[in-house]
């Protein structure tokens, strides 16, 4: 038998209603606050994630899926949306159609991380981004809406990180400071971060390696370093969360694992999951459209870890499962005939059926409907037809009513609509 890939994973007829529990709320709340649904390839080059996310960072050292197409040319399967996004944002001008776009996106991201509970080498994503406005408002706004989405899902166990990572004004200072403290570091830091320290040692803050962890315990605090409008702008997100009644803890280790972040960065952390305990991730970019051959604009958005939601969403939820609204128990091939008409006449009206289409006893017919959780039986046999009737069962009550033949499926339709 052929086996799916390490990582990945199947989405099982028993989870989907779940999922799209979870995106139609998602979706709902995203557009009550002006979000629009973009959709981009789940393939780019290669050079579009390397140059946004960071050559540096560990999604595109060690997990992208890159490989040559048939032509020679570097192709990567995405590891997130930002990147694609952006690059739709700007290939197609978008900014020039209206000051501020508000996008969000559903679908699938692949990483080559260690597969565990929680992190998969194909997982899914609900992505929304905020182009055009640089205000520390949009980022407050971002955080609320990704607390409220949580609240309607009746998500309680989370707690909201926020930080700053500064500017380009600003964070060259850090930097400086940060290299001079991990100089005599040298014998404790991985070969990835030595790497690192020279060119990118916010990497470093950021590195699992429990020894590079324990290096930078007592490294300088980004937010000492900010510049008075990174510090203004930090402040106001602070405010403005608490204006909104949104919990929230300052993390001066949350950087974040890509590159593209200034200023705000968040996260959503839960105890529920183990070790995978971000289930959101997201924060303000506002180089990237630039850096990407747009305009100068500001950009902020976050990215759901749809796995890991629907996992902790599972655990308080697990009454979805639409069953049947009827089940007819036909006896006899020209009873079953008839209500194999009936049932497909009732699915087009938006009413879900279900019958056996072979020939079995009505007790081992009772018995499917009572599996399948048929709130209501039609029984359909020769007797039944003889009086130009059908017989209707309700499961709980064990009342019966007769119905005539005469307009059954409309019949059926107002009674089981009506519910
Ligand atoms: P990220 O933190 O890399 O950010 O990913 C966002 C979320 O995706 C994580 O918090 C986690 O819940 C989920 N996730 C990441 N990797 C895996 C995995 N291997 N298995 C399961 N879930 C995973 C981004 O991707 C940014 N693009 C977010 C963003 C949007 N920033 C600005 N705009």
């Amino acid at each position: 038998m052929i086996q799916l890939i390490r990582g990945f994973k199947d989405i099982l007829p028993e989870e989907t209603p779940l999922w799209r529990h979870i995106e139609r709320t998602a979706t709902a709340l995203f557009e009550d606050f002006g979000f629009r649904e973009i959709r981009v390839p789940i393939m780019e080059k290669t050079d579009l994630f390397a140059r946004s996310i960071g050559e540096e960072t560990d999604i595109v050292e060690k997990e992208m899926y890159t490989f040559p197409d048939r032509k020679g040319d570097l192709i990567t399967l995405r590891p997130e949306a930002t990147a694609s996004i952006v690059r739709s944002f700007v290939q197609h001008k978008l900014y020039a159609q209206k000051p501020v776009h508000k996008l969000y996106t559903i679908g699938p991201m692949f990483r080559r991380e260690r597969p565990q509970k929680g992190r998969y080498r194909q997982f899914y994503q609900i992505d929304a981004e905020i182009f055009g406005d640089g205000s520390p408002y949009e980022d407050a706004q971002l955080i609320f809406m990704l607390v409220t989405l949580l609240e309607r899902l009746s998500v309680t166990d989370t707690s909201a990180h926020i930080n700053s990572l500064g500017c380009p004004a600003c964070r060259p200072d850090f930097k400086a400071g940060l290299q001079a403290f991990l100089a005599d570091k040298g014998q404790v830091l991985c070969e990835d971060c030595l790497r690192r320290r020279e060119n990118n040692p916010l990497r470093v803050l950021d590195c699992k390696v429990p020894a590079c962890r324990d290096a930078v315990a007592d490294a300088p605090d980004l937010l000492d370093y900010l510049c008075d409008d990174c510090r203004n702008h930090f402040d106001t997100v602070q405010r403005a969360l608490a204006d909104l009644g949104v919990p929230f803890e300052v993390d001066k280790r949350l950087v974040r694992g890509l590159d593209y972040y200034t200023r705000t960065a968040f996260e959503i952390q839960t105890g529920a999951l183990g070790a995978q305990s971000a289930v959101a991730g997201g924060g303000r970019y506002d180089g990237l459209v630039r850096a990407l051959g747009g305009p100068d604009q500001p950009a902020s958005g976050f990215a759901i870890g749809f796995d890991r939601l629907a996992e902790i969403v599972a655990m308080v939820q697990n009454d979805l499962q639409r069953p049947p609204a009827l089940f007819v128990a036909a006896l006899g091939e020209a009873c079953r005939a008839a209500a194999f008409d009936w049932v497909c006449r009732l699915a087009v009206a938006g009413v879900n059926a279900e019958m056996s289409t072979t020939e079995r006893s009505l007790k081992s017919q009772m018995k499917q409907a009572h599996r399948l959780g048929a709130p209501r039986v039609l029984i359909f046999g020769d007797d039944e037809m003889a009086r130009g009737e059908a017989m209707l069962r309700d499961m709980a009550t064990k009342e019966q009513q007769a119905l005539p033949l005469e307009g059954i499926v409309e019949t059926l339709q107002t009674i089981l609509m009506a519910k």
